[in-house]
């Protein structure tokens, strides 16, 4: 059984295993009326998912597996992104806290120089136009030493900072900073939002291998629109613009 300090800010509920946060807090939600910001974190996850169907392998009692609930019913359903940039920044600005390098590798990854330290799952239910709910899945490599699954190129902060890390600590921040930048987006503020995680984005500048449905080709960032597109100038000076799961940067 986890213990949960009892310091942390929302509503924060502990468990020893589950499936998976976000299934356990999606059942939630449905069952009855959550807060926003209501958070879920386990220990360790029998079928944690990612991205792309993807498992999401984590050492019991080692890193961060939570899920927390917003219900972004001001956006449209086309305007998802801005709820991406919320989780990533918040994240990516924590883990500043704790040493330099890390950084956004759109849409959502966070690395650490060339290697991944957290992933997020964002799960939106729509209601005809708008977001009724959105569910963020954030896995958090901590205190875990090594890796042995086939994960490509992970990292924890352990291995980044050589000591042991409070994960509460941790989440504490992240719920602090999803709380703020979520503010800031209901006050009209998505502008200063997607100014800052431009800032933060990995491969920000100069020119990188990427693959698509064609090939590999060189390219670099030339800008991410507000619905998530990616833009890209490839070295024969044409643009290309990419969704979510059109494009993929190579290591
Ligand atoms: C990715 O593939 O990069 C996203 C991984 C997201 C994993 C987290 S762990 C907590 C939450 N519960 C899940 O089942 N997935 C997310």
């Amino acid at each position: 059984m986890m213990h949960c300090p009892s310091n942390l800010p929302f509503n924060v509920i502990c468990l020893g295993e589950t499936h998976s946060t976000n299934s356990y807090l999606s059942e939630l939600c449905s069952s009855r009326v959550v807060d926003d910001l209501t958070t879920v974190v386990a220990e360790f996850q029998t079928a944690g998912r990612g991205q792309r169907g993807n498992t999401w392998e984590s050492e019991a009692e080692s890193n961060l597996l939570f899920s927390f609930v917003l219900h972004p019913t001001f956006l449209l359903a086309k305007q998802q992104f801005f709820i991406s940039q919320v989780v990533a920044l918040s994240i990516q600005e924590v883990l500043c806290n704790y040493a330099d390098g890390f950084s956004i590798k759109w849409p959502n990854d966070i690395y650490w120089q060339n290697k991944k330290v957290a992933g997020i799952l964002i799960e939106n239910d729509l209601a005809g136009q708008t977001i009724s709910r959105t569910i963020a899945g954030i896995g958090l490599n901590i205190n875990q030493r090594q890796f042995v699954s086939d994960a490509p190129n992970p990292v924890s902060l352990y291995q980044i900072i050589d000591q042991d890390t409070d994960r509460f600590e941790v989440l504490s921040q992240i719920l602090h900073k999803v709380n703020h930048y979520y503010q800031l987006l209901k006050n009209g503020y998505s502008q200063t939002i997607a100014k800052r995680y431009m800032k933060a984005l990995f491969r920000k500048s100069g020119y990188h291998l990427y693959r698509d449905a064609n090939g590999i080709f060189s390219a670099q960032i030339m800008d991410i629109e507000s619905n998530g597109r990616l833009l890209l100038k490839d070295d024969s000076g044409q643009e290309r613009g990419y969704f979510f799961k059109e494009v993929e940067a190579l290591i």
